[in-house]
């Protein structure tokens, strides 16, 4: 367990929804967070809100995850500002299309880049910086459900986050050696814009697609932003994230019922019979 009063964490995605409630969660812990975003606006406005909290050494910082020229200069912003980083929320993301026939290369390229390489930009950047220092560290990677179970179809998201939930356990081996831990966080459906989220599509990834109406994709977009305004208060989840950087806990559940739990004991159950099978010299006639 690190200790994490006056110690530093950056946050990326830290303009809004689970980011912020990151930034508040750490602030709270007497850490310095540096927010990272790629809305300018927004990652003024929530500085602004969070120091009106009485959080006064909170920053912020432009930048892209997608791009790993500026996760550095962000990294070295960090540096300059607050000196050694101890924790690293790559939490960034963006949510995409599902359905075999509805989903663009560019679109594919867009969510992987963000969601999948933004945590590996985060990981490579931070990681040399984190060992030098030898004070101990963590590093949070959001995925989610979408990265354990496959209810989303085919989809651009579901295999951002199963990469980021498999990165995340290989490297929790890789760091413990180092003093640095490894969560990743799992949410179901929490309230923020992710369901928004083409708000910060690139240029270079070509014009935000608009589902046709009626079509798969735009039933499972309005599916999606129904359920996540019902969601959990992204605090909530900082929270326990917070709570699992102390113990260093691996997983993140926040939403552990019965529904989740029963999909996920599915799909292992599928994968045991199947090992068992073959093991059995069964799936090989
Ligand atoms: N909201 C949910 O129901 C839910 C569930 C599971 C996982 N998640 C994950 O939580 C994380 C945070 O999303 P959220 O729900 O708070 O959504 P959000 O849209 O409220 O916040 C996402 C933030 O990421 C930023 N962002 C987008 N592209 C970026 C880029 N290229 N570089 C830097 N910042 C960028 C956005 O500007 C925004 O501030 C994401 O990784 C998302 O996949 C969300």
């Amino acid at each position: 367990m690190i200790e994490l009063a006056s110690k530093t964490a950056f946050v990326t995605g830290g303009a809004s929804g689970i980011g912020l409630a990151l930034a508040q969660a750490l602030a709270q812990e007497g850490m310095n967070v540096m927010l990272a975003d790629i809305e300018s606006n927004a990652l003024a406005a929530a500085v602004g809100s969070l120091s009106d909290a009485g959080f006064k050494k909170v920053s912020c910082v432009n930048c892209d995850v997608a791009d790993p020229d500026s996760v550095e200069k962000a990294a070295e912003a960090t540096f300059k500002a607050f000196g050694a980083v101890h924790v690293v929320c790559n939490n960034a993301g963006v949510g995409g299309g599902t359905g075999i026939d509805d989903i663009s290369v560019e679109t594919w390229r867009w969510v992987l880049d963000v969601n999948l390489m933004g945590v590996l930009h985060g990981v490579r950047t931070f990681l040399p910086h984190m060992r030098a220092h030898g004070e101990g560290g963590h590093i949070v990677n959001t995925a989610s459900m979408a990265g354990l179970n496959s209810g989303l179809g085919f989809s651009a998201y579901s295999a951002s986050k199963f990469a980021v939930v498999n990165m995340s356990e290989g490297l929790a081996g890789e760091l413990a050696p180092f003093d640095i831990g490894v969560t990743v966080v799992c949410p179901g459906f929490v309230r923020t814009r992710i369901s928004e989220s083409g708000r910060n599509r690139q240029e270079r990834y070509g014009p935000r697609p608009i589902p046709a109406p009626g079509s798969h994709a735009a039933r499972v977009a309005a599916a999606l932003a129904d359920l996540s305004k019902e969601g959990l208060a992204p605090l909530a989840v900082a929270k326990q994230v917070v709570t699992a950087i102390r113990r260093n806990e691996l997983y993140v559940f926040t939403h552990a019922g019965s529904q989740w739990r029963t999909e996920l004991e599915q799909r292992f159950n599928n994968i045991l019979f199947a090992m068992d099978r073959a093991a059995t010299g069964e799936g090989l006639m």
